[in-house]
């Protein structure tokens, strides 16, 4: 016998009902964002992969370990795309987006790959939807980017996850950071491997989890106390605005991203609940990627909120996020003329925006109320050839077996009247 296939390793599948769930958490985002003017972009699934090595980092371990790359037949080199703000940036610069009125602001949503180790909650292909607005270095703008997120969660119904809050500082004071956090590592009893990590990106070592390591850093320079004045009040005014809005965060001076790009302003949302892979969102301001990737020196800032644990979050909390059953009414014919007719009704209810479906097949009496009864729709619709000929059906309440028979010209109202009630 031939083996089964199985979907690639770390690649989750999501079907009903949970990929109901899935749709809510995705949409409720979507929704959030485009309240607050974000306009919806479709990004392409692969490019150039110097677009991801040089909007992301060399020595990012996204860009260094992570990525899929191929050639195509063409002998281009290409990524699946492992985040999706290099592609807006991308897609601003090529089409001239930044030529309007400033900032830009898009949603995305999709999938995303990585070649990390599988684990709970880490896939290789992960789930955002992410927003990202272009061209305003205002920290009101950073508020609203956060608040999109938070009030995201927040609709959700989620209570636990909380925000970390740090700056990362600028080109000016940065480097100068940089360079005195380096001093200090170079004074410590570490491994190769992580005096490499050192080498490559030395902020990377903060996040270090090893207790031998952590130890060490109680008093390291920390570059919330290195910055320079207009980042200090920049990030001021982005706190106090936060704290205005009713927005709490935890200041997190040892919050260090995946991604090289980032400037100032920079976050994380993380659930207690999630284990290890606690991240259920994460972003920032990058003011120096549009000039990076051939753009005008323009700063933009955005967020990638982590469906698949976001959903995790909401299952950790036991939120019910949809109540919803795939169909409202199922159709039960019995007997040929019934199964032509149902063909019609059906168009009729899905036409008034009723989810509907009705017993395919030859089941029977007994087999089509099964059927019914597992779709988890509230009403069924039986019709038989006498109903049929008489223009007749019996609308079935399921929740508590009442009966009562309608006109078929008269179907799709009393439907809609009971749903409407419930
Ligand atoms: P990121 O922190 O790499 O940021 O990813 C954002 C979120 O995606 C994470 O907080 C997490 O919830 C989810 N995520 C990441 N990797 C995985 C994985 N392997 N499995 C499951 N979920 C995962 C970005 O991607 C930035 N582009 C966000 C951004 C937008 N920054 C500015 N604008």
């Amino acid at each position: 016998m031939a083996g089964l296939f199985q979907a690639p390793k770390g690649v989750p599948d999501y079907f009903p009902p949970r990929s109901i769930s899935f749709l809510k958490v995705q949409e409720t985002i979507g929704k959030t964002a485009s309240l607050a003017g974000y306009g919806y972009v479709e990004l392409p699934i692969f490019e150039d992969v110097n677009l991801f090595v040089r909007g992301i980092g060399e020595s990012t371990d996204v860009v260094s370990k992570e990525m899929y790359v191929f050639e195509d037949r063409g002998e281009r080199q290409l990524a699946l795309r492992p985040e999706g703000t290099a592609g807006v940036v991308r897609l601003v610069i090529e089409n001239g987006l930044d030529k309007g009125q400033l900032p830009v602001k898009l949603w995305y949503k999709g999938p995303f790959f990585r070649a990390e180790r599988p684990q709970h909650g880490r896939y290789r292909q992960l789930q955002q939807v992410g927003i990202e607005a272009i061209g305003s270095p205002d920290p009101a703008l950073d508020v609203e980017v956060i608040c999109v997120a938070d009030d995201s969660f927040k609709k959700l119904g989620l209570k636990k996850f909380r925000l970390l809050l740090t700056s990362l500082g600028c080109s000016t004071c940065r480097p100068i950071y940089r360079e005195k956090l380096t001093k200090f590592l170079s004074g410590l009893n570490l491994d190769d491997d992580t005096k490499n990590r050192a080498k490559l990106n030395p902020l990377r070592v903060l996040d270090d989890k090893r207790e031998e390591v952590k130890k060490q850093l109680t008093n390291a320079p920390l570059m919330i106390n290195e910055l320079c004045k207009e980042c200090s009040s920049y990030h001021q005014d982005v706190e106090n605005l936060l704290k205005k809005n009713d927005v709490d965060f935890i200041p997190s001076p040892k919050l260090v991203r995946g991604l090289d790009y980032y400037t100032k302003t920079t976050f994380e949302f993380d659930h207690p609940d999630l284990g290890a892979q606690s991240g259920i969102g994460g972003g920032g301001r990058y003011d120096g990627l549009m000039s990076s990737l051939g753009g005008a020196d323009l700063s933009g800032i955005g967020f990638g909120i982590g469906t698949d644990r976001t959903l995790m979050a909401c299952e950790a909390e036991n939120l019910e996020i949809s109540k919803e059953n795939l169909v409202q009414v199922f159709i039960v014919p019995i007997g040929r003329n019934s199964q032509q007719l149902s063909v019609s009704l059906l168009k009729n209810l899905r036409s008034a925006g009723i989810a509907s479906d009705m017993a395919y097949g030859d089941k029977g009496l007994k087999g089509a109320m099964k059927a019914a009864d597992k779709s988890g729709a509230r009403f069924a619709v039986v019709l038989g050839d006498e109903e049929v000929s008489n223009a007749q059906v019996q609308i079935k309440d399921l929740s508590n077996s009442s009966q009562v028979q309608v006109s078929i010209g008269d179907m799709v109202k009393h439907l809609e009247q009971a749903l409407r009630q419930n």
